[in-house]
């Protein structure tokens, strides 16, 4: 055989196999073959790939971020009040098992006391703040403020130290006694935890600026953030109620259909259509109307107003 006969051999060859290949996927696609019941696993082969690059995507976007100062008894505490409310139903804590919906996942999300043995703390700190796509792990970006995520990941350094009474201690509400490098201590556990800004304090002042508005517009000048508030859309699940120009989503129409709503005179029928009613009508839409099939999402101050910032670009 000329060399020119091989190359045609081996292209004809690779041509066939990849025809091969793509009839055999669009039967598993359109035929429905593939099973997607979380009662099955994933094989093995599926699950291996699956987990190779889960693991190196974290590890790429994680390269550069810095970890400041983690071994702190008040981080410490404050993680596992964070945890406590915000991943034991999925992954469980010493002595606490893991919720209905946590042990009936796909993939099953680990009980992370050996969270510390495969991930550095930047990497721990990426994945809690945002989360895995298509594995049921949730961002925390917008649920956690920035330096409880770095508390989330100051108690997973310590985790797998922990007995049950010693977890039991530092999640309950009220005192937590640890001992650390400066001794034994006494540290009030925070009730709960949640995003920065949105205590009861928080929302009453931004109900306040929402009635003057030349406070909120003064503020609003400071910090809005139109890309954050694209990225936050998805975090308040507007995408499952609206369809919305650039945001990935089913196209579903529960809520009217956001395009143009930058150039539409009333909210809702409502309100005039200015930044801060908009955050108003964010914040406090059953307050707004009390009818309305729109549920309040509990935005923060801060997250509604990029997110009306970025309403505003849809004209
Ligand atoms: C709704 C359930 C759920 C909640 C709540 C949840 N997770 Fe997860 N988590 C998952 C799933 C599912 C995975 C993926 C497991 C896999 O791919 O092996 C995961 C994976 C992880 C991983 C990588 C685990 C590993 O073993 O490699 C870390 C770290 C993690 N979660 C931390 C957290 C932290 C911290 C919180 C709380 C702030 C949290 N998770 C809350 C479901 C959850
Ligand atoms: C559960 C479904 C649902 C979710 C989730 C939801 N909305 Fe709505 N939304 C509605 C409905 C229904 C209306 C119509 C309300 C009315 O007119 O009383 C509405 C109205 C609106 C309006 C006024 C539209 C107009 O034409 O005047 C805006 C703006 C809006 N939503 C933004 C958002 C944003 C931003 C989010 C995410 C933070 C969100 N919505 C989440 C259901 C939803």
């Amino acid at each position: 055989m000329t060399a020119l006969q091989i190359a045609k051999t081996v292209f004809l060859t690779l041509f066939v196999l990849a025809v091969g290949a793509a009839i055999g996927a669009a039967v598993m696609l359109w035929g429905g073959l593939y099973n997607v019941a979380a009662t099955t696993q994933h094989t093995q082969q599926v699950y291996s790939v699956l987990e190779l690059a889960m693991r190196q995507s974290v590890r790429l976007r994680s390269r550069n971020i810095e970890v400041p100062p983690l071994d702190d008894e008040r981080l410490l505490v404050r993680g596992a009040a964070c945890y406590r409310d915000k991943c034991v139903q999925c992954h469980g804590a010493p002595g606490v098992a893991q919720g209905d919906i946590g042990k009936s996942m796909q993939p099953l999300p680990g009980p992370l006391v050996d969270a510390r043995q495969r991930w550095s703390a930047n990497e721990l700190y990426w994945v809690t703040r945002h989360g895995i796509k298509m594995s049921g792990m949730p961002a925390w970006e917008f649920r956690l403020a920035e330096e409880d995520l770095w508390s989330v990941v100051a108690f997973l350094q310590k985790l797998p130290d922990l007995t049950p009474a010693q977890y039991r201690s530092l999640s309950a509400p009220g005192w937590a006694s640890t001992s650390g490098s400066a001794g034994t201590q006494s540290i009030p556990t925070p009730p709960a935890c949640g995003p920065a800004g949105a205590s009861a304090a928080a929302s009453a002042s931004a109900a306040a600026s929402a009635s003057a508005p030349a406070a909120g517009e003064r503020r609003q000048d400071a910090a809005v953030d139109v890309r954050r508030g694209e990225k936050a859309m998805y975090q308040y699940a507007c995408n499952a109620c609206h369809t919305i120009p650039g945001i990935t989503g089913s196209n579903p129409h529960v809520g009217p259909p956001l395009a143009g709503i930058g150039r539409r005179t009333l909210i809702a029928g409502r309100l005039a259509n200015t930044p801060d009613n908009m955050v108003r009508w964010l914040m406090h839409t059953q307050e707004v109307d009390p009818l309305t099939a729109m549920p309040e999402m509990g935005l923060t101050e801060r997250d509604a107003r990029d997110i009306a910032a970025f309403l505003a670009t849809l004209d």
